[in-house]
């Protein structure tokens, strides 16, 4: 088992009869999909699910998990996702599949959010490893992109995996990918990019996870603050 199952499968043992717990996306999400969807199976747990994507949802689906629409949900007891940044103080960097207001409203909704990660998530800084996502609005992109450039943000509009085309949204944005460079701290960058206009949401959630799970030497090790 990868160090990506081994929290997944920690994950699905948090849950409880009757909880609704917001599925994440990503590779790490898809594993706990699969827990979740074993223990309903073979120990007859009864959970509901919202899922933060159509992706995530069609594997719930396809594994049995009831599902009721976000559009029915005012809180939730739990979200379970994957990021693709965590810094020591739990701001995480996430939105590589893109679908970020979910993501955030799942994130802000729950009452518990748990940030299935491994060590190569690790990082001293938002940015380090990645861009951050930026999902505008598709006539605003420019004068986003122009904004964030006179911040010190370089980066462009995410094309599609094939090169093609460009990525869209559910919702019909397109993400612009922009890197920053150390002088700016994730705090101050996520005020200016929630200061933008034109801009939906990004990909860096301040002070939303509860804790985040690694697995060390084959230990699942829980990191709720300074130290992850
Ligand atoms: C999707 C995300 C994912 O959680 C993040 O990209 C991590 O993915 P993976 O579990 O495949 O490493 O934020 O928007």
């Amino acid at each position: 088992m990868n160090d990506k199952q081994l929290v997944a499968e920690y994950a699905a043992t948090q849950i409880q009869d009757g909880m609704l717990v917001g599925l994440g996306t990503g590779s790490t999400a898809n594993f706990f999909i699969e827990a979740l969807a074993r223990r309903q199976a073979e120990e007859g747990l009864r959970v509901t699910a919202v899922s933060s994507s159509t992706v995530s949802a069609v594997k719930a689906k396809s594994l049995g998990l009831p599902l009721v629409a976000l559009e029915q949900v005012e809180r939730i007891d739990l979200y379970i996702d994957g990021a693709d940044e965590v810094t020591p103080d739990l701001t995480l960097l996430k939105g590589r599949g893109y679908d970020l207001v979910r993501e955030k409203l799942l994130a802000r909704a729950a009452d518990r959010f748990l940030v299935l990660a491994d060590e190569s998530k690790r990082v001293g800084r938002i940015g380090e490893r990645y861009p951050v996502p930026v999902e505008v609005m598709p006539f605003a992109w420019a004068l986003v992109k122009h904004r964030l450039e006179n911040l010190g943000g370089k980066g462009g509009l995410r094309p599609t995996a094939a090169g093609d085309g460009l990525v869209v949204t559910s919702y019909g944005s397109l993400v612009l990918d922009m890197s920053f460079g150390p002088e700016w701290d994730s705090w101050a960058l996520d005020e200016a990019l929630n200061a933008t206009p034109g801009v939906v949401e990004h990909g860096i959630f301040r002070a939303l996870a509860s804790a985040v799970l690694i697995a060390v030497d084959g230990k699942v090790k829980e990191f709720t603050g300074e130290g992850a």
